[in-house]
Parts: structure tokens; sequence; C-alpha cells
């Protein structure tokens, strides 16, 4: 079986429902508690055992690309001012070198098109998508999960997670068969439907293993769902040829695509911070 090495992370998105903070600030850069929102994807990318990550970015995105770089100033003066815990904290953030690359999606013609413009980096090998929307405390995380069903099944491996009945036009939804404890098995995928046609509530989370045939689905994959080029549809008819497994993962979501979901992220997030999260916690009831 071919071990999981790639994943590809969509960052191209213009973060309009978090306007203005993001209007000269990537939304991927905002920061949850103490660092930007993309760093908890990269580690749980990394804790899953991800060697390369393929970022698809678009115009005024090179604050990501610079984040994970060296800092040759900063590490400088935190060294000669001693700071050496501080300067652990930054240097843990510079990736292997040559275990990123940055490709650009040149029109928002939807998920679908952002993962076919990695197709190039990632080759033929199956691979893991990560959006970069959704943050998600797991121990282990999420991906780790998925990597361990894609070792036992060798399948195309979705993460799921049950969303209230009315919300379900806002998520690709699948239609299951049957369970086997953690995993289901499924019939099919929709990407936002009615809410009076959803085939069930469980929501497709954002994490994605995916074998390299879905390139050649998302080649002519023609507009869905919000006049967008939709990996769900392209996964979809993957379907009918190969194997595909949802996973309920054991852990929580938090969609930071909305303002209120980043707040409840930045919660999340600081209350199980290690080292600050009991701090954290007496500080959140001092507000309430
Ligand atoms: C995307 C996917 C959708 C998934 C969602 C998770 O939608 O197309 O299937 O359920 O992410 O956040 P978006 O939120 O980009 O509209």
């Amino acid at each position: 079986m071919t071990k999981i090495r790639k994943a590809v992370l969509p960052v191209a998105g213009l973060g309009t429902r978090v306007l203005p903070a993001t209007k000269s600030i990537p939304k991927e850069m905002l920061p949850v508690f103490d660092r930007p929102a993309i760093q908890y994807v990269v580690d749980e990318a990394l804790e899953a055992g991800i060697e390369h990550i393929v970022f698809v970015t678009g115009r005024n995105k090179a604050a990501i690309e610079d984040y994970f770089d060296s800092a040759y100033e900063l590490e400088a003066t935190l060294e000669a001012k001693n700071k050496a815990d501080i300067l652990e904290e930054v240097r843990a953030t510079c990736p292997k070198a040559g275990s990123m690359s940055f490709v650009r999606q040149q029109a928002p013609l939807g998920l679908g098109h952002a993962i076919w413009c990695a197709r190039d980096i990632i080759g033929e090998d199956p691979f893991a998508i990560l959006l970069p929307d959704v943050l998600i405390q797991g121990k282990p995380g999420c991906l780790a999960q998925m990597v361990e069903v894609y070792e036992q099944t060798n399948s195309n491996v979705i993460a799921v997670d049950p969303v209230p009945a009315d919300e379900v036009n806002k998520y690709g939804v699948i239609d299951p068969i049957e369970r086997q404890g953690a995993m289901i098995r499924m019939r099919g995928m929709v990407e936002k439907p009615p809410v009076a046609n959803a085939p069930s509530n469980l929501a497709i989370t954002g994490r994605y293993i995916l074998k390299g045939e879905i390139f050649r689905f998302l080649e002519d994959q023609a507009a869905g769902a919000g006049g967008e080029i939709q990996l769900t549809d392209a996964m979809a008819r993957l379907m009918a040829q190969q194997d595909f497994y949802a996973v309920e993962f054991d852990g929580t979501p938090y969609d930071c695509g909305s303002k209120l979901g980043y707040l409840r992220a930045t919660v999340g997030m600081a209350l199980h911070h290690l080292a600050l999260g009991d701090t954290a916690r007496d500080v959140i009831k001092s507000v309430l």
C-alpha cells in the first residue's frame, strides 16, 4: 500500500465572511489564540505522517509563504536578547527545507478546481486534503485517525461529522449505507443539498484521503452547487469505480469560515492549550 506522504491545503479563498479582518491579512493567518489558524492544520498534517504540503494560494497570500520560512532578523534579535524559549517556538514553525510547495489558483472557480491546480506536484499517489477553514481538536488528530482507516481499507477516506438537520445545506453530505464502528460505507454524496432532500445529516468535514484518479474527474468536472467546480461532485463520480469510507472521527471541529466560528475556535483552542489552558479558563470566566 502506498503511504500518504503529500497533502494539499487550499488557501486561495478571500475570507469574505470575516471581513474587514481579512482585508489585508489572509484569513489563514488570523490568530486562533496564540498561533495563526494555518499552523493547527499543518501540525495535524505532520502528526499524520505527511512529508510534503502543497498550498494552493492566490493573490495577497504571500504572508503564508513568509510565515513558513526562517526569519533571520527576528531570530538573530531573539538570540541576542537571550529569549531562548520564544526563539525555539519561532524556529519550530519553520518546516524542513523543501517540504512545502506553493501553486496559485488564478481564478476562484471552486474547491475542485483548487485541488486540481496541485495535480502536477501530487502526481499519481494517494494524498490528503485539509481545508484550513476547519480546525479540529482531537488526539490523535483527525487526519491521523483517517490514515489508520486508509491503511486498513486501502480506500478513499473522508471525515464526516453530524450537523443539525437544518444546516446540511452548508455542507457536502453523504448518503450512508452501513456502519462498522466509526467507519461508514456509503452509496453517494451531494454538495449543499436543500434541507428537505438531504440524504443524511452527516456533513463532510474538510479532511480527505483520495486516490490520484480523482484528478481525472476534476479535469472535466462541470460547475455544480454555487456555480463552482465541486470536489464533492468529482468524488461522487470516482465512487462509481473505487471504494470510499467515511470516518466519524473522535474530536471537535471548529469552522473558522465565519466570525462566530473564529470565536468558538479561539475559545476552544485556548482552553486546550497545554501551558495556558487553565489560566485561559479563568480569563474567560472573568469576562463572562
Ligand atoms: C467545502 C466542501 C464541503 C464541506 C465543507 C466543510 O465547502 O465543498 O463539501 O462540507 O467545505 O467545511 P465550503 O465551506 O468551502 O463551501
